[in-house]
């Protein structure tokens, strides 16, 4: 290659790492936007309901990497998709079955672009669940939540009150990376949103808390994580009301450090609340 065209190539990789096409999906190019490929008999959309569309076929690694194809079917719009959401969401009997329901909820676009479902860890049965925001490139690696730098963050935070991370259960509100670490958008949110509410009702936790702004406007409703951080909110989980509280999310500590004394605080407040 003549230094001209790398230095091109150079160029273009960087723009499509900023715009978050960070994660090579195939050897070969593809021209999704060709004549041809429209006309490709490709699958419909499935039916954006989970309990309609059949369990998807485990990925090899021998397969072709799991991409997003051009549909002639119109996606769901938001509104069909949160509708689905809440009622599939609300068919699961247990934290295994809703695990299974989201791996084939097709409502969502972020699932498209993420390589894997990011369900939960940690201890289900734990009197202390933390929710955050959605999965990052580690996240999506792993199929783990909270196990890049802010999740090795958080564990110190934890072993700060005596806690590891098996005795916590921790999600997300929205369990597909979102291109390029975005902040979910206002739509993603709410059709994810049914999924972890139903996840916290069957978790079934003492004490909840949110991580982060994202996580606290959507569970509890509250604007200004700078504010509202250590304070405890009413939650209802659909079956009781139990204690909620907002915390500043690790990757804010992480460029703050000077924030990280409120979240001892707050730390110590979660291990008092615990008793
Ligand atoms: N940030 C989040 O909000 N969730 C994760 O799982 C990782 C980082």
């Amino acid at each position: 290659m003549t230094p001209d065209r790398t230095k091109a190539v150079r160029e273009l990789l960087a723009f499509y790492a900023e715009a978050g096409v960070d994660a090579a999906l195939g050897e070969q190019a593809n021209d999704w936007l060709s004549a041809d490929r429209a006309l490709e008999s490709e699958p419909a959309l499935p039916d954006v309901s989970a309990a309609a569309s059949p369990p998807p076929a485990r990925r090899t690694s021998t397969d072709a990497p799991a991409v997003a194809r051009p549909s002639a079917a119109p996606p769901p719009t938001p509104d069909a998709a949160v509708m689905a959401a809440r009622e599939a969401a609300r068919s699961a009997g247990s934290l295994d079955e809703l695990r299974a329901i989201l791996d084939r909820f097709e409502g969502c676009s972020l699932k498209a672009s993420a390589s894997r479902l990011v369900f939960a860890d940690g201890n289900p049965q734990s009197r202390l669940m933390f929710v955050g925001e959605a999965p990052g490139a580690e996240e999506d690696k792993q199929g783990l939540p909270f196990v890049g730098r802010s999740g090795q963050l958080l564990e110190r935070m934890l072993a700060a009150i005596g806690l590891e991370r098996s005795q916590i259960y921790i999600a997300n509100i929205v369990p597909w990376r979102p291109p390029g670490n975005r902040t979910p958008t206002p739509v993603e949110t709410q059709i994810c949103l049914p999924f972890i509410q139903r996840q916290i009702e069957l978790a079934n936790p003492e004490v909840l808390v949110t991580i982060g702004q994202p996580s606290t406007g959507a569970l509890l409703g509250v604007q200004g994580i700078t504010r509202n951080r250590g304070r405890w909110f009413a939650y209802q989980t659909g079956t009781r009301e139990i204690r909620a509280m907002p915390m500043l999310h690790p990757a804010y500590l992480l460029r703050q450090p000077i924030a990280k004394r409120l979240a001892w605080r707050d730390m110590l407040a979660i291990k008092k609340a615990l008793g």
